[in-house]
């Protein structure tokens, strides 16, 4: 049983966008509840090579911010490791410095597609060369950058984020075009002006435009909280209150397939600038599958590896489609969770761009193979919690590379 009160370590995404955007913006930001995990620290070294220096006291981040133009050169390359946020958004940054860089990651990111990146920044006068549309890349530096307006081909936070740092550092007005909503931290953080224009989101960015005050206190993972939320809903008897966590509607998506499956959960937020921030509480709850809405699937993308172990245990036929961007994450995450489902005993149907499970099926002893993928590792681990058998997973540990104290949580809050 699962129950008890928690309080998270802050979002990645925005932890990772606290420290670039401080990084670039003249003077001293700080930061309480940052981010600690593997991604995170990525970011935070590459900032040091190029010269933007750091305090960090527990998880509280001191970020030394100097415009770009007076980052340094770095001696050797940056070194994304696994995280895609940092590979993805520096690139932005990149792109518009006065001198060369290259960008490495390990062996999964440089798998990653970089081209729905590259490609935009290339028309914007960047100039960058890549090993066939990946990792290294190579910026080179003194780039004469001009505004773009982008209808996003993908519906990608990342490159949407990418774009809208290298338009703060180009000439002209950036507009950039989204029609499936993604993660708006970016244009809260920076406070960019967005429109509403023939039911697209525009965002736009200029040079001119004033940095706004960054510190904050980040808000708890929402993404972290969905594998307790999902274990307290498997869980008979169970509950559980998560304080100060993200309430930002484009992440919080898994609430509302939760509750169109009947899950007992409410939430309420207790601050809103620039990020809404509150209380979840949950209980157990019998569940239906449902077909998952389209347009939720930008919104509930980190959360869907723990969706499927929760929809084994619902009743009837739990149906995601329109989600080949899983395909593209530290894994291919349809290829991972459909295989080691299987390992399992679990039957489920793969699809192009996504998978179907008929529940309640029961989860047998088997082998989980992560590929290294962090949220591989921890949904399975919440499927131990729904079995008496014995589930084996290759690389538990790879959880750090977004929340190195899951397992400890996991400890404390159950009976
Ligand atoms: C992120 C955006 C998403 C998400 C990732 C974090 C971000 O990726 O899956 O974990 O911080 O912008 P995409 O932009 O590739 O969809």
């Amino acid at each position: 049983m699962i129950s008890g009160k928690i309080k998270l370590p802050g979002d990645k995404s925005i932890s990772h966008r606290a420290a670039l955007f401080a990084g670039f913006k003249e003077g001293i930001s700080t930061f309480t509840n940052f981010s600690l995990n593997d991604d995170c620290r990525a970011t935070l070294q590459c900032l040091e090579k190029l010269g933007v220096e750091h305090k960090q006291d527990g998880d509280h981040l001191t970020i030394f911010g100097k415009p770009i133009i007076k980052w340094q050169q770095p001696s050797s390359p940056l070194d994304a490791h696994n995280s895609g946020t940092t590979a993805r958004l520096i690139s932005g940054l990149l792109a518009a410095l006065p001198f060369n860089t290259t960008l490495v990651g390990d062996a999964s990111l440089s798998k990653r597609p970089m081209r729905r990146v590259i490609n935009p920044l290339k028309e914007m006068g960047a100039q960058i060369s890549s090993n066939d549309g990946r990792l290294p890349l190579t910026f080179k530096g003194n780039a004469h950058l001009k505004a773009i307006n982008y209808l996003m081909p993908v519906a990608s936070a990342q490159v949407k984020s990418a774009l809208l740092l290298t338009g703060l550092h180009a000439e002209g007005n950036t507009k950039i075009i989204e029609e499936a909503t993604t993660r708006d931290h970016t244009e809260r953080m920076l406070n960019l002006p967005v429109q509403i224009v023939n039911g697209k989101k525009e965002i736009s960015t200029h040079s001119s435009l004033t940095i706004p005050n960054l510190s904050m206190e980040i808000p708890g993972d929402f993404s972290s909280a969905a594998f307790f939320i999902c274990a307290t809903l498997g869980i008979p008897g169970s509950s559980l209150e998560i304080s100060s966590v993200s309430l930002n509607p484009t992440r919080i998506g898994l609430i509302d397939i939760i509750k169109i499956m009947g899950a007992e959960i409410e939430y309420t937020v207790r601050q809103n600038n620039p990020e809404p921030i509150g209380e979840i509480q949950v209980r157990f709850s019998h569940l239906k599958n449902i077909t998952v809405p389209k347009e939720v699937v930008p919104n509930i993308i980190d959360e869907i590896p723990v969706l499927a172990i929760l929809a084994t245990q619902a009743e009837g036929t739990f149906v995601l489609k329109n989600a080949e961007e899983l395909r593209f994450k530290e894994s291919d995450r349809i290829a991972t969770i459909v295989k080691n489902l299987a390992n399992l005993g679990i039957e489920v149907d793969e699809y192009r761009d996504g998978f179907s499970i008929s529940g309640p099926q029961k989860i047998k002893g088997g082998k989980i193979i992560t590929h290294g993928d962090h949220r591989i590792a921890m949904a399975f681990s919440i499927a131990t919690l729904f079995t008496n058998e014995k589930i084996e997973i290759d690389n538990p540990d790879c959880a750090s590379v977004s929340f190195p104290d899951f397992y400890h949580i996991l400890n404390e809050i159950q009976e």
